[in-house]
């Protein structure tokens, strides 16, 4: 007998029984819905990147808060007077809470610690990580402060606060210090490095002490778990059990887990088969010059963990090899620019510009260039649109925790049509073995693989998207939220009662 798939009923359902009488906290920087003032008038953006992604319409259906920081200009003007606003603003579901930050704090503890030290540190790109000893006392100070809002939220009531990503490895200890009944949970979007990457951090012990404030703390794969695990038994005093994954520190337990993070399937499907989907793909053929070409397509934060100019250059070298696809094949490559104000990601949109230039005019013919590149914030349509015209999707990240791309462009190809080429070293590569596997640094590999993706027959192209899809269907995030929740209010109410030696 197969169990059935999950979806947003039978979560409800769970969530109902589970969470009982708890407050359902999610907290993260950032928010789902952000304010900007254009011209005078309020609009909300739907910021890009996997969590929000994955965490919106999972509030929609459980309801609660979700704390975020208030990085929008019209913000301020959304909110009432305990800083709340109900969304999604169309169709209100569940309740933001924003909590602000100055600009100083903002750049010391996002642009500083989180995406300066943190990130560099947990992604295997080769980018040196900086460590500020200012940036990190704001990254303190920011997640004390998050901290006492939460608090304030819930007010002395029962309740399950999921904490999100890197930004807040200090909000689960604090929590725990000022009410020890409160269930806590964090998820990490981002690989956990090895012990002998992690050690070079400077405060690698306070890290690992706030995280282990969490009853629950997950990550995408085993691996990352396995990292955390022995990144803890060689650093800090504790007890660490490698069979059920659980740490003991200060005599309490955390539970460390894996939970693949995913999209939601059905909605992506749907959405995909639009009519408006078909209008914008029309549209863009004959805006863009795809009428009868092969094309391939990329969609990334233009971040330098994701392999961005490997995979130009790995399309410079298909075409020297295959000059015979001249003019037939485009690669477009579309993403939302990320981070601007740190110095490696300047590094990486000069480094993105002059390949671009370099490989668009040495095989450029009449109006043809090999390499259309978007870096602006396409609505979703247009993404959607992007999805279905391409024959093959590349995702190609050096380091990544999971990678939603990959995920989204299975979920839209309804027509059970069109080639993944991924990265081994993206969690999704775990689930997507049906994916071309290349490994981004080898140039020749991956040239090689772009000819097998644009000369695959139908039946092949077909067959691995028919298997992929049905992976993405199964574990979707409907199951990912379920088997977290269930592992968080469970282990936390076993946790509570007194714990026993092994
Ligand atoms: C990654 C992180 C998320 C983050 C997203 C977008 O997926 O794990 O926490 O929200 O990137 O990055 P940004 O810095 O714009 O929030």
């Amino acid at each position: 007998m197969t169990t059935p798939t999950w979806n947003a009923d039978s979560l409800r359902r769970l969530v109902q029984r589970e969470i009982g009488d708890y407050r359902l906290v999610v907290v993260s920087n950032r928010q789902p819905y952000i304010h900007e003032l254009i011209e005078g008038k309020l609009r909300y953006v739907v910021p890009a990147g996997g969590l929000t992604t994955a965490l919106d319409p999972l509030m929609q259906e459980c309801g609660g808060t979700w704390v975020a920081y208030g990085g929008g200009k019209g913000d301020w003007y959304a909110v009432d007077e305990r800083n709340r606003i109900a969304v999604p603003p169309d169709d209100p579901q569940y309740t933001l809470r924003l909590v602000w930050l100055t600009e100083e704090q903002e750049k010391g503890y996002y642009y500083g610690f989180s995406n300066e030290a943190l990130w560099p540190l947990c992604h295997n790109a080769y980018t040196e990580p900086v460590f500020d000893a200012e940036d990190w006392q704001t990254y303190q100070a920011v997640n004390e402060e998050f901290a006492n809002q939460v608090l304030d939220e819930i007010d002395g009531q029962p309740a399950a606060v999921f904490t999100q990503d890197y930004h807040l490895a200090l909000l689960p200890r604090r929590l725990r210090e000022a009410d020890p009944d409160i269930i806590t949970g964090q998820f990490w979007h981002i690989p956990w490095p090895n012990p002998e990457i992690f050690r070079i951090c400077p405060w690698q012990t306070e890290l690992l002490d706030g995280l282990l404030g969490n009853d629950l703390l997950g990550f995408h794969i085993g691996d990352h778990c396995n990292n955390f695990l022995e990144t803890v038994s060689r650093t800090i005093d504790s007890r660490v059990d490698l069979d059920f994954s659980l740490i003991s520190h200060h005599n309490e337990p955390t539970l460390v887990r894996p939970f693949p993070i995913s999209v939601d399937f059905e909605d992506v499907c749907q959405s995909a088969a639009s009519p408006y989907v078909t209008d914008e793909m029309e549209r863009l053929s004959d805006e863009l010059g795809l009428n009868g070409m092969v094309v391939g397509l990329g969609i990334d934060r233009i971040d330098y963990t994701k392999g961005i100019p490997h995979r130009f250059r790995a399309m410079g070298r298909f075409l020297e090899k295959n000059p015979e696809y001249i003019g037939k094949v485009v690669f477009v490559q579309a993403g939302v620019m990320s981070r601007t104000s740190i110095d490696a990601y300047q590094q990486l949109a000069e480094q993105i510009d002059g390949l671009l230039e370099e490989i668009n005019t040495r095989f450029a013919v009449r109006d043809w260039k090999p390499i259309i590149y978007l870096p602006t914030d396409l609505p979703n349509v247009s993404l959607l649109a992007l999805r279905r015209l391409a024959q093959f999707c590349v995702v190609s990240s050096l380091h990544d925790g999971m990678n939603l791309v990959a995920k989204e462009y299975v979920a839209s190809r309804f027509d059970e049509d069109g080639v993944l080429i991924l990265s081994p070293f993206t969690g999704a590569a775990h689930e997507l073995t049906d994916a071309l596997i290349v490994n981004p640094y080898a140039t020749e590999h991956f040239a090689d693989a772009i000819l097998e993706a644009v000369e695959m027959p139908y039946e092949e192209r077909r067959t691995r998207m028919v298997r992929m899809r049905s992976i993405v269907r199964e574990n979707n995030i409907y199951k990912w939220a379920a088997r977290l929740l269930v592992e968080l209010m469970q282990g936390a109410r076993r946790a509570r009662r007194p714990i026993r030696n092994h």
